[in-house]
C-alpha cells in the first residue's frame, strides 16, 4: 500500500535518464491543502537540467502521467500534483489497521538498548514541576522508542547524595522528630535543612560538624548510613505515590549515592589520562578549548560532585547496558552541565560519548510566571491531580450520567488530561498551566481525543456489527472518510519523526488532528444507514480508535471505552 512508491515508480519509468528513484523519492512532498493532491512533485530541479520552464516541465510531465493509475494527474505551476483513488487508499489503510490492531506503524527491527535518564528528583526535597515534566516527557519517549525498535531502560537518577546530607543529619540530630519525619517526609526534611542554614549563619561550626558527617556517610558509618537510608526511603514513599497516580514505572533507581564506590575509579582515571588540573585546590577539567566552563570532580576536600558521579554513570551505563543511545530528559537549564559531561568522557576517548544526548525541556508558567515549587510541591502536585480528577467527574455527571466504573473513567480522564497538556506543546516552549482548560472536553485537549475515541466505540456498539476487513469490502469513496483515511495513513511517519526528535508533541498533535477529521467525518456521513457501504464505513470507525488509542498509549495517557 506504499502510495509514496507509485508515485515514484510511474516519475521514475518517464525520468530514467534524469534523475534516480531516491533523488525523486527525497523531492516528493506532501501537499498542505487537499485541493493540491496527496503527493507533489516540484519541477525545479529537471529545469535545471532541461533548462526549460519548470511550468512548462510540470505541464508536460502531468499529460504523460495521466493514464497511470491515478484518480487524477494535474500540473498546478511548477508541482505535478498526484490524487490517489479514494477507494483504493481508504481500503488498503484500514485494512492494514484492523489486521496489525496496536501493532500497526511498529518496527520489529531491534535497534538496541537506550537508557532514559528521567525524573531524578531530590531526596529530602519536593519534586519540582520540572521533575514532573520530565517524568511524563522521558515516559512517552520511552514508550515511542519502544514502538520503533529501541529497548528503553528507564533510570530515576535520584540526587541522594552530596554534602547536603551530611547537614540533613546534623539537623535532625539536634531539632528533628521521628514523627514529624514519618507523617511528613519531605515537607520536615526541608524544614531542618533550611533551620540548619540558619543557624550555621550564627554558629559557622555546624558547617564543619555537618563535614564530618558527611564523611562519616562516605566511609560507610552504621549511624550515619542507617539514617540517610531512611531519609531516602521515607522520600521515595512520596514520590511513589505520584508515579502511582501518572501510571509510571522506572527499571532502574540507582541514584547518585550508588556511584559512591566508584568515584576514586574516575578520579584516577582522569589523572592517568593528564586530564586533571589544580585550580584554586579543586581538580578540575579544562575545557577552554570547547568554549565551555570548567569540569568540576573534586573539591579541596576531597568531596566528589555532581559531575563526578555523573561521568561515573555514564560509564557505568555503557558498561552495564551497552546502550545506543543515552537520554538524560532534564531541564533546559543544565544544558552547560551536559555538554560538559559529553566533553570529558569524549577527551577521556569514549567515542560513545556522541551517543550522549540531552533532552532538554521549558517551564511550566502560571500567569505567565515561572511556578514556585519552594512549598511542598508533592502536595500541589497530588492537588493538582485530583482536582484534574474532579473537574472530570463533573463533567461525565453532566454528559453520561449514568456511567458504570465513573470513577475509574474519571482517573483516566483527569490525570490523562494533565499528562497530555503537557505533552501537546513542543518540549521547549514554555507553556503556562490553566486547570480549567486542561480538562476541557473540547478544544487541544487530552479529553477531546478520548471522547472522540470514546464516541467511536459508541458507534461500534451500537451497530453490533463484525467488521469483515476484506479490503475489496472496506472501499469508500467520499471526501470525508478520504481525508481519516489520508491521516490514518501518515501514523508510521508520525511515530518516526517523533522518534527521531524525541518529540512527543508531534503524536498529540496528531491524536488532536485525527480527531478532528473523524468528527467531521462523523458529523457529515450516516455510518449506521443500513446500505452497501456500511461495513466500509464501521471499518474506518474502529481503525480510527485503534490509532486513537494507540497514539494516546504512546503519550502515557489510557483511553477509557466509554465516557
Ligand atoms: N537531581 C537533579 C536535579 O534535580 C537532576 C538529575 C538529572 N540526571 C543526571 N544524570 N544528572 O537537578
Amino acid at each position: 500500500m506504499n502510495f509514496k512508491e507509485r508515485v515514484v515508480k510511474s516519475l521514475q519509468t518517464i525520468l530514467q535518464d534524469k534523475l534516480d528513484g531516491q533523488t525523486i523519492e527525497k523531492l516528493i512532498e506532501r501537499p498542505k491543502y487537499s485541493h493540491l493532491g496527496d503527493y507533489a512533485f516540484p519541477a525545479f530541479s529537471l529545469a535545471k537540467i532541461e533548462k526549460r520552464a519548470p511550468q512548462q516541465i510540470a505541464l508536460d510531465l502531468a499529460k504523460e502521467l495521466q493514464g497511470d493509475d491515478f484518480a487524477k494527474v494535474e500540473a498546478v505551476g511548477p508541482y505535478v500534483n498526484f490524487f490517489i483513488k479514494h477507494d483504493e487508499l481508504t481500503s488498503a489503510v484500514v485494512s492494514t489497521i484492523l489486521s496489525k490492531g496496536n501493532q500497526y506503524a511498529s518496527q520489529s527491527e531491534s535497534k538496541g538498548n537506550v537508557t532514559i535518564d528521567m525524573s531524578s528528583p531530590n531526596i529530602a526535597k519536593p519534586m519540582s514541576m520540572g521533575h514532573l515534566r520530565s517524568t511524563v516527557i522521558g515516559n512517552s519517549i520511552s514508550l515511542i522508542l519502544d514502538k520503533v525498535g529501541f529497548d528503553p531502560i528507564k533510570i530515576n537518577h535520584l540526587g541522594d547524595w552530596g554534602t547536603q546530607f551530611g547537614k540533613l543529619i546534623v539537623a535532625y540530630k539536634k531539632w528533628g522528630s521521628e514523627d514529624e519525619v514519618r507523617q511528613d517526609p519531605i515537607n520536615n526534611l526541608l524544614k531542618y535543612y533550611v533551620e540548619f542554614h540558619e543557624e550555621a549563619e550564627k554558629h559557622p561550626e555546624l558547617d564543619d560538624e555537618a563535614r564530618l558527617w558527611f564523611k562519616k556517610l562516605e566511609d560507610n558509618d552504621e549511624e550515619a548510613l542507617k539514617l540517610w537510608r531512611w531519609f531516602r526511603e521515607e522520600s521515595l514513599k512520596e514520590f511513589q505515590r505520584v508515579y502511582d497516580i501518572l501510571g509510571v514505572t522506572f527499571d532502574s533507581y540507582n541514584g547518585e549515592a550508588f556511584y559512591n564506590d566508584k568515584m576514586d575509579a574516575i578520579v584516577e582515571e582522569l589523572k592517568e589520562k593528564d586530564l586533571l588540573k589544580e585550580s584554586q585546590g579543586a581538580q578540575i577539567v579544562d575545557l577552554d578549548d570547547l568554549d565551555l566552563s570548567p569540569a568540576l570532580i573534586q573539591k579541596s576536600d576531597g568531596a566528589t560532585l555532581y559531575m563526578t558521579r555523573d561521568l561515573a554513570a555514564a560509564i557505568y551505563r555503557k558498561n552495564t547496558y551497552n546502550f545506543a543511545e543515552s537520554l538524560y530528559v532534564v531541564g533546559n537549564e543544565q544544558s552547560e552541565h551536559f555538554k560538559q559531561l559529553k566533553a570529558v568522557l569524549g577527551k577521556m576517548g569514549y567515542d560513545w560519548s556522541d551517543d550522549i544526548r540531552h533532552i532538554p525541556f521549558g517551564l511550566i508558567t502560571s500567569g505567565g510566571k515561572k511556578l514556585s515549587t519552594r512549598k511542598g510541591n508533592i502536595i500541589l502536585l497530588e492537588e493538582v491531580l485530583s482536582d484534574a480528577v474532579r473537574l472530570a467527574k463533573a463533567q461525565i455527571d453532566e454528559k453520561n450520567p449514568n456511567l458504570p466504573n465513573k470513577e475509574q473513567v474519571a482517573h483516566e480522564v483527569g490525570v490523562g488530561a494533565v499528562i497530555f497538556h503537557d505533552l501537546r506543546n513542543d518540549r521547549l516552549d514554555n507553556f503556562d498551566f490553566n486547570l480549567e482548560e486542561v480538562v476541557r472536553f473540547e478544544g487541544d485537549t487530552g479529553p477531546y481525543v478520548q471522547y472522540t475515541n470514546a464516541r467511536a466505540q459508541s458507534i461500534l456498539r451500537k451497530a453490533n456489527h463484525t467488521v469483515d476487513a476484506t479490503p475489496s469490502q472496506l472501499e469508500l469513496t467520499d471526501d470525508y472518510s478520504f481525508e481519516v483515511a489520508k491521516e490514518l495513513l501518515k501514523f508510521n511517519e508520525i511515530v518516526q519523526r517523533a522518534a527521531e526528535k524525541y518529540e512527543p508533541s508531534i503524536i498529540a498533535k496528531y491524536a488532536i488532528n485525527l480527531a478532528q477529521l473523524f468528527n467531521k467525518y462523523y458529523a457529515n456521513q450516516r455510518i449506521l444507514d443500513e446500505d452497501k457501504h456500511l461495513n466500509a464505513r464501521l471499518a474506518l470507525v474502529e481503525a480510527t480508535s485503534v490509532v486513537l488509542t494507540e497514539s494516546l498509549r504512546l503519550l502515557g495517557v489510557n483511553a477509557p471505552k466509554e465516557m
